[in-house]
Parts: C-alpha cells; structure tokens; sequence
C-alpha cells in the first residue's frame, strides 16, 4: 500500500487550527489518500520550515502541499514561482502546490475570497450581482477577498478602512478589475462610507484589539447581511451588532470551510461537499 500524500497548515500559533479537521472530513468523504497535520514555524524560519516539510526526510515522505496562515501569508507569496491572478491581487498565497521544476515550480493560491464568496451566495444564499457591498478594513484579510468579491460583479464595493491611505492602495491596485467586471469600486475613510449597504463584510481586526464595530448602524439597509471573517469568541462582537441593527449575522465558518475545500480542489482536482463539514464543525465548536 502507497503512503497517503503529506500536507499540513503552516503557521504560528497554529495549534487552534480547524483545518486538519477539516481536511481529514473531505479526504474521508472524497476516498482521497492524504495525511493532513499542523506545522509550527519559528517567526523567523518560514522558508526553512516549508522547505523541509516539502522535501521530507529519512522518516517522512516528500510533501505534495501545504496551507499557509498568519503570519506567514506574505512570505508564502514571495515562495511560491508561480502563482494564480487571485493571489497576485491579494499579494498574499494561502495555498502552496509542491509541483516539480519540471511542472513550473511550486505554485501558489488564495483560496480566502473564493471561500468568502462561495459561503455568501452558496450557504448563506445571497446573490452578490448587483448588490451594495462594504468591506470594513484593508489589510491582509481584506486583500484577501477583494478581487473575487468583485468577480461577483456586485453593483457597487466600497472599501472603508482607518487608515485612509492602506484603503485607497488596495482599491487602487483592483481598479482594473472592477472595471472590467462593471463594479464601481471607491476607497473611503470609516466616517465616509456612505448608507444602503445589502451586505457588509468585516475584515477588520477592531475585535481583537477589544474596539466596537468602527460604522453606524446605519449603514445597513434592513435585512442585510453582516458577515465577520472571524469566528467563535472574535465574532460575538460583530453578529451582535448586526443583530442590534435587523441585520442575518454569519461568522467566519463557513468562509474557513469553502476556502479549506478550494484549496483541497488544488491539490487533488475533486471538490468535497462542503455542508457535512461545516455542520461537523458547528456541533464541535458551537456558534
Ligand atoms: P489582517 O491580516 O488580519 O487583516 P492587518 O493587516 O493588521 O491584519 O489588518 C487589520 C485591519 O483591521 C486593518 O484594516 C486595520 O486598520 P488600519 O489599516 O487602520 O490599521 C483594522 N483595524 C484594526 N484595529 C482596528 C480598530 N480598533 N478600529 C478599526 N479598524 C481596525
């Protein structure tokens, strides 16, 4: 018998992490032979880290792939040789291949937006063409969504951030995409937002840092869909102010399900079914 192929999520921490759960629930379900674990990396040895896991030693195979998460989505993309029209707009990879020299070189991913998208129209049944869409924050998590949000081809994006410039950077480098997709895409201050939003979605780190949401309430018209990136304990925050302003609440969960089952498709071309997965993992950690 064949040894299953080795991937594991690269991180650090990285102990929390749902995704060999996850993984091991799709390998299960699809008859695919992989053996998915946890990889800690010292902050300052990512490249050694993956390196190794890829190459394997006396005691272990060679690694076919790997997830990649904070802090290490940059220098992920500085890795990888070549890499996919989402990853280059997010500056940021997910997702390493280990393919051969011969195939092109490791090949790198992000997977986060479609996840993200995927979660709204499929799970949470939203259709995102022709909406209003505010996305709260313009860091990695933000750049992370952007372009397949607007691959969408919602009516309008606008991109509200604190730091007014990290905003006006990100919009700027996804204009050519907006236009061709027909999104009115606009970078504005928290304060400059504007109203009429259908789905708000936050990829800010307000929460961690113990801050309220950083808009009004107003923003939404009712019945829009509020959706935090994050989830447990990090999210209570946002879906509670989403319930206090008549807005569906929906926590990061299921965007970490659909972004897993993108990136399980790159590597072993079969699609899971993402909704078992996600119920699993509600009963296990609530929410
Ligand atoms: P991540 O990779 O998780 O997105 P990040 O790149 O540090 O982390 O970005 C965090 C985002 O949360 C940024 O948009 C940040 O705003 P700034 O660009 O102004 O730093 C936003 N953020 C963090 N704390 C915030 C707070 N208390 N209020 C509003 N926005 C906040």
């Amino acid at each position: 018998m064949t040894a299953p192929d080795r991937y594991a999520v690269v991180g650090n921490p990285v102990e929390h992490s749902r995704s060999p759960f996850i993984h091991a629930e799709f390998a299960r379900q699809t008859g695919q032979a992989i053996d998915y674990g946890r990889l800690l990396s010292p902050l300052d040895g990512f490249a050694a880290t993956v390196r190794a896991f890829a190459a394997g030693d006396a005691q272990h195979a060679a690694a076919r792939g790997c997830n990649v998460t904070v802090p290490f989505k940059f220098e992920a993309f500085e890795l990888a040789a070549r890499r996919s029209a989402r990853a280059e707009l997010a500056q940021a990879v997910n997702t390493l291949r280990f393919d051969s020299e011969a195939e092109g070189g490791w090949f790198g991913d992000n997977t986060d937006g479609a996840g993200l998208v995927r979660d709204i129209t499929e799970r949470a049944g939203v259709d995102l063409a022709g909406r209003r869409v505010l996305l709260l924050g313009a860091g990695g998590a933000s750049a992370g969504v952007l372009g397949p949000l607007l691959l969408a081809r919602p009516k309008r994006v606008v991109v509200a951030n604190r730091t007014d410039s990290k905003a006006a950077d990100l919009v700027e480098r996804h204009f050519n995409l907006a236009a061709e997709c027909g999104v009115a895409l606009r970078a504005t201050s928290l304060t400059g937002c504007g109203t009429g939003f259908d789905v708000i979605i936050n990829g800010t780190a307000a929460s961690l840092a113990g801050a309220s949401v950083p808009v009004p309430g107003s923003v939404l018209v009712p019945g829009a869909l509020a959706v935090d990136m994050m989830y447990g304990p990090a999210a209570h925050g946002f879906l509670q102010w989403a319930a206090d302003h008549g807005a569906r609440g929906r926590d990061g969960l299921g965007m970490l399900v659909e972004q897993a089952a993108e990136s399980f498709f790159a590597w072993r071309g079969v699609r899971p079914d993402t909704r078992p997965v996600l119920a699993l993992l509600r009963e296990r950690i609530g929410g």
